[in-house]
């Protein structure tokens, strides 16, 4: 019954965001009929005709999703406007055309801005925004901000204040296209819909839960950007704490908005704080060198372009988190995040505490512990690994592996983490977006950490490309007794 009319307008709109995700979530959208009443206006630096955009847009929805029907009629809907982000009159050309739009299709004043450009003209956009009248509607308004959100926990603040003037709380949507991806969805329904794992979901029966996101892909272009962010900002801070969170959250009172961010905020608040000294102990920092990607040699990250031959930017970051509250307390969290390591996979490995006595063991072997695997990418699915006796056996134990994969049933219909974020955002619903609180505490959380390491230099390369890491990362888990499941 809800209302999903809306006039969408692109900040950014010739980036390369728009065109990987952005045009084809929405041509996706449309396909599936979800779009109400909508229009779309494309608003970047460059001089370009409305024709010369749609065009721009069929192209890039045939890039990622191959050649589709109706794409006239799709692109009927886009519209494009030359903007100068710092100049009132480019805000009020903009606003005409959008009230004409606005009437045209009969949008009831419905707006969506979203911000798909560089964090320096967040503020300012937000700021002209408001004082330029297009903010000024009947319907509903919402900003849809990509990151980063600032910089560190003071820039975080200062973007906030600036967008705040213009958006108020319930109407910013800050994404974490994580939160968009269908397994990372799923977590909450796997804690909170089976009775056979919410009371074992603590420090009794838990020993500790490992979150993995490697990446196979180098700095690539973004050189200049990740220099002054590193894999820590980029994605410890979002991605990674915002997967702890989910993982470790109470189970909400009711599953709405509110209530889901409050218990994520409940487990930010409680994360133990880790600064001076202690980082050593709790985090490993690493930066790739030469090695081999799918057979193919790679340069270090030192020779990729715009990065200092000298540079002390981590491209890897593996961690232990810990979560001081009366369910978590002793429970390591440990997570593991970097580029040009052995393969593109984000998963969770769940271990769960050792039965207090084997009767089952094999004169070698212990018994494997069980573990619950969330495959959040490429794969996607869950796997229970137990034991069971061997067939034909003498009561001997051997593992068993249950799996559910979404691939095969519902994989040509898993939607892209940004279609479903869209969506959500034009329904109002801003559950799986981050909310001040979230950021705020993350980045407290992980400035402490980048405050030491910036102050001391790392001897880099300190990990070969291809591989998992560094050997420090490894240390990190045997000296609590533990070592990383491995994930490919
Ligand atoms: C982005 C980071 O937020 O996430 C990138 O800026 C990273 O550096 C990307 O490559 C990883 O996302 P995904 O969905 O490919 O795992």
């Amino acid at each position: 019954d809800q209302n999903l009319s809306s006039l969408i307008m692109i900040f950014g709109a010739t980036g390369d965001l728009s065109k990987r995700k952005l045009f084809p979530s929405l041509y996706r959208l449309y396909e599936r009929g979800r779009l109400d009443k909508f229009a779309v206006i494309g608003i970047a630096r460059t001089q370009q005709s409305h024709e010369k955009f749609k065009q721009s847009v069929k192209d890039s929805v045939t890039a990622s999703l191959g050649e589709k029907p109706n794409l006239d009629e799709f692109v009927s809907h886009f519209y494009y406007q030359s903007h100068d982000v710092a100049d009132s009159n480019s805000y009020a050309a903009l606003k005409k055309l959008a009230d004409e739009i606005d009437g045209h299709y009969g949008l009831e004043g419905n707006r969506i801005f979203y911000l798909a450009m560089a964090p320096e003209f967040f503020g300012p956009i937000a700021l002209h925004l408001k004082s330029d009248g297009l903010t000024d509607v009947k319907g509903y308004k919402r900003l849809v901000i990509e990151k980063p959100f600032g910089h560190d926990l003071e820039s975080a603040m200062e973007l906030n204040k600036q967008i705040r003037t213009a958006f108020s709380e319930n109407e910013i949507y800050r994404i974490d296209h994580y939160l968009g991806k269908e397994m990372v969805r799923n977590i909450e329904v796997i804690r909170f819909a089976n009775a056979i794992f919410e009371p074992l979901w603590n420090n009794r029966y838990i020993s500790n839960i490992q979150v993995t996101s490697s990446e196979t892909l180098g700095v690539e272009e973004r050189g200049r950007y990740y220099e002054s962010s590193g894999a820590l900002r980029d994605m410890v801070q979002n991605h990674m704490m915002q997967m702890v969170a989910l993982l470790a959250m109470e189970p909400p009172i009711k599953l709405t908005t509110d209530e889901i961010r409050s218990e994520k905020v409940r487990v930010f608040r409680a994360l133990r704080s880790v600064e001076g000294e202690q980082v050593k102990e709790y985090f490993v920092r690493g930066q790739y060198g030469e090695g081999t990607i799918s057979e193919k040699s790679v340069p270090r990250y030192r020779d990729e372009p715009n990065v200092d031959q000298g540079s002390n930017t981590e491209t890897f970051v593996a961690g232990k988190i810990m979560i001081d509250n009366f369910r978590w307390a002793g429970v390591p969290f440990y997570i593991r995040t970097g580029k040009r390591m052995t393969s593109k996979t984000t998963k969770i490995v769940v271990q769960f505490k050792d039965i207090p006595m084997n009767l089952y063991y094999q004169t070698e072997k212990m018994l494997n512990p069980n573990l619950l695997v969330i495959h959040v990418q490429p794969e996607e699915g869950i796997t229970l690994h137990l034991n069971a006796k061997k067939a034909g056996g003498h009561l001997e134990a051997q593992e068993v592996k249950l799996s559910f994969a979404n691939t095969g049933i519902h994989a040509m219909n898993t939607p892209e983490g940004y279609e479903k974020l869209l969506y959500d955002c034009m329904r109002g619903d801003a559950t799986n977006f981050t909310h001040w609180d979230e950021v705020a505490y993350s980045w407290a959380f992980v400035d402490k950490i980048s405050k030491v390491w910036e102050n001391q230099k790392a001897e880099y390369p300190n990990y070969e490309s291809g591989s998992m890491g560094p050997k420090a990362a490894d240390e990190l888990l045997e000296k609590d007794g533990f070592f990383w499941w491995p994930v490919s």
